[in-house]
């Protein structure tokens, strides 16, 4: 329901937006350094930085590195990390066992971040695409993905997360059942306190193309995800997925890609009210660098606008490759102007 207004002159809508002041007041939403969650790609050896040609600004990370970023997330006031390890073609196999492995390089980042920056909140990703030789998210047989067999293996690759000391898990890959089965799991173990984000309204989408580059698995990749992520054409459906996933004990829930599917984010919080994050997908990154660096757009306020976005859409926080910039501008911005500009 609108709020009754006189008509013009007596109302005039242009007056709140007079000044900075004044529109610093009447902002309805702020976005601050602790609704950020920063993507992390890591790769093996030391002192490496390597950089993802498809995604500018962004690189991947050996462990010690990863410890580093870590370090400047709490510096600005970021509460989150969210690892993604790059394998090569050599630990790719059938049965994806490198996925829960307690010495995978996803793994050994976590107790290495834990271990020497414990007040961040370290995340990972269940699936097995970066570990199968399909690029799939789960086990491809005869041309099927297999749905159950796929939730043992996830299972076990979080509960290894969970030892490695991971606060929160990220089940990313669309299985029917997995949120369920891995909190029964956990539990079980003593995990009481490991949190769930499932990536419960995850799309079939073109942006994911520049991650599939960072974490080595578009030469992997054989078809498309259709059969287990989601219609782009559907909304109802992200409905009873979020709801399906709460039910089986998510602690959070995302819509991912974001910016395509501000709708969702806005369905999703209106009608569940749980923790809701959109994912601003490598794509999404793409192609607003793409145009930065054409010069066709402006980076910062670009950045901060599609950030801007999910506040607006309902969203408690955003994963964001832009984490680190747009954190190191609310600081510099001394507090609120920049975030309600
Ligand atoms: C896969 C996964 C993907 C992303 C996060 N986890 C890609 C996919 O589903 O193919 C995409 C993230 C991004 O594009 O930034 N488990």
């Amino acid at each position: 329901m609108q709020p009754t207004q006189a008509p013009f002159p007596a109302t005039r809508l242009r007056r709140t937006r007079q000044s900075p002041s004044v529109r610093a007041l009447v902002a309805e939403n702020a976005l601050s350094a602790s609704d950020l969650i920063w993507p992390i790609f890591v790769c093996a050896g030391e002192g490496a930085e390597e950089p993802v040609p498809s995604m500018p600004g962004v690189v991947r990370r050996s462990i010690d590195k990863v410890v580093e970023a870590a370090r400047e997330a709490v510096a600005l006031g970021i509460p989150a990390i969210c690892l993604f390890p790059y394998t090569s073609s050599e630990d790719r196999t059938a049965d994806c066992a490198e996925a829960w492995n307690p010495e995978n390089l996803s793994n050994r980042a976590t107790r290495a971040v834990k271990a020497a920056v414990p007040e961040i909140s370290v995340m990972t990703d269940v699936a097995l695409d970066p570990y199968s030789d399909t690029g799939h998210d789960g086990y491809l047989v005869d041309g099927k993905i297999l749905n159950d067999e796929t939730v043992d293996a996830l299972v076990k690759q979080a509960l290894s997360q969970a030892e490695a000391g991971v606060d929160i898990i990220g089940p990313s890959d669309m299985m029917d059942g997995r949120i369920g089965a891995i909190r029964t799991a956990l539990e079980s173990a003593g995990h009481r306190d490991v949190m769930l984000m499932s990536y419960a309204a995850k799309y079939a989408s073109a942006f994911y193309g520049p991650f599939r580059d960072a974490i080595g698995a578009t030469t992997a990749l054989k078809g498309d995800k259709k059969t287990y992520q989601m219609n782009p054409a559907n909304s109802d459906e992200a409905l009873r997925l979020v709801q399906r996933d709460l039910s089986e004990g998510a602690d959070m829930v995302m819509v991912k890609p974001g910016m395509p599917y501000l709708d969702i984010c806005r369905r999703v919080k209106d009608c569940f009210g749980a923790p809701t994050f959109a994912y601003q997908v490598s794509g999404e990154y793409a192609m607003i660098m793409a145009a930065v660096q054409n010069g066709w757009l402006d980076r910062d306020r670009a950045m901060m606008e599609s950030l801007m976005s999910f506040k607006r859409a309902g969203c408690d926080g955003v994963l964001t490759y832009f984490a680190p910039a747009a954190a190191r501008l609310l600081r510099d911005a001394d507090a609120g102007p920049a975030a309600s500009r």
